[in-house]
């Protein structure tokens, strides 16, 4: 990649970074020399990346918050906003996804409530909090996780508040370009994490380096979908 942003001494959020995905995304950011703010649902599950990170020279800090609940989301970005860094980098990665139902017409609404309170609302509010400084300091980038499920009705609570994240990205990053703030969006691939199960074909290492690219790329490209798989076992 020709004219990679320079993230060394950043800050960036990434959310659901205790395991799986987030993790490593925050592993290929502080290789970059990014500092990064660790979200998880409790602080010590953040612990050991946090040692892991520091020993590589980058600074750490570790935030929690139950994403389902609104006001836990509200005052985590609260703190941050008032005691933090500024974040030049918000990785919103932190997912749910609800049981397969193999009685696919029989979905429980709470499947609906609890997939958009984590996987959208929360994405959203997290999103709205970082903007106006990343726009005061016209630059940004927000990388927002979704997925590439699709024909799987079984899934269809967690498929359908990933297209609601699809569609806010389309509608929200143009507005936001002029400024300097590019917000895309970052497909892993089917990868074997908790959430994507033992069977899944991919090793969740495979995420890198290409997860890393809507970040680094500093060419305006805004309103995207990357696949993260485009670019595994390459180098960028
Ligand atoms: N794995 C795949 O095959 C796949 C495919 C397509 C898209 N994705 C997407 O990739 C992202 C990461 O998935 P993953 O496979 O890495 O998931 P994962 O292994 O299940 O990890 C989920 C992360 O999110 C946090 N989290 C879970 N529920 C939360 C909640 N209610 N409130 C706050 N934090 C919560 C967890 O933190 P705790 O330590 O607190 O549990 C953990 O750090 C998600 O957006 C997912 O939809 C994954």
């Amino acid at each position: 990649m020709e004219n990679k942003a320079d993230i060394n001494g950043k800050w960036a959020l990434v959310t659901g970074a205790s395991r799986g995905i987030g993790r490593q995304v925050s592993l290929g950011l502080a290789s970059y020399g990014c500092n990064i703010i660790l979200h998880s649902r409790q602080l010590a599950n953040t612990d050991a990346l946090a040692t892991e990170l520091s020993a590589t020279g980058v600074k750490t800090l570790q935030v929690a918050a139950e994403l389902s609940d609104s006001a836990q989301v509200d005052a985590m970005m609260a703190e941050i906003l008032a005691t933090g860094p500024a974040i030049d980098i918000l990785y919103n990665n932190a997912a749910i996804m609800t049981s397969y139902l193999s009685e696919w017409t029989t979905v429980p609404a709470e499947d609906f409530r609890a997939s958009f309170e984590v996987n959208v609302i929360a994405l959203i509010r997290i999103c709205h909090a970082v903007i106006p400084g990343m726009v005061d300091r016209k630059w940004g980038r927000i990388v927002n996780v979704t997925s590439g499920i699709a024909d799987q009705p079984e899934l269809i609570a967690y498929a359908v508040s990933k297209g609601a994240v699809d569609k806010y990205v389309y509608d929200t990053a143009g507005k936001l370009t002029p400024s300097g703030v590019l917000m895309n969006l970052l497909d892993p691939g089917w990868l074997r994490t908790d959430l994507g199960g033992p069977n899944a074909p991919g090793s969740v290492e495979s995420v890198l380096p290409g997860a890393l690219v809507p970040v680094l790329l500093d060419d305006g490209t805004a309103g995207k979908l990357f696949r993260a798989q485009d670019w595994a076992g390459t180098e960028i």
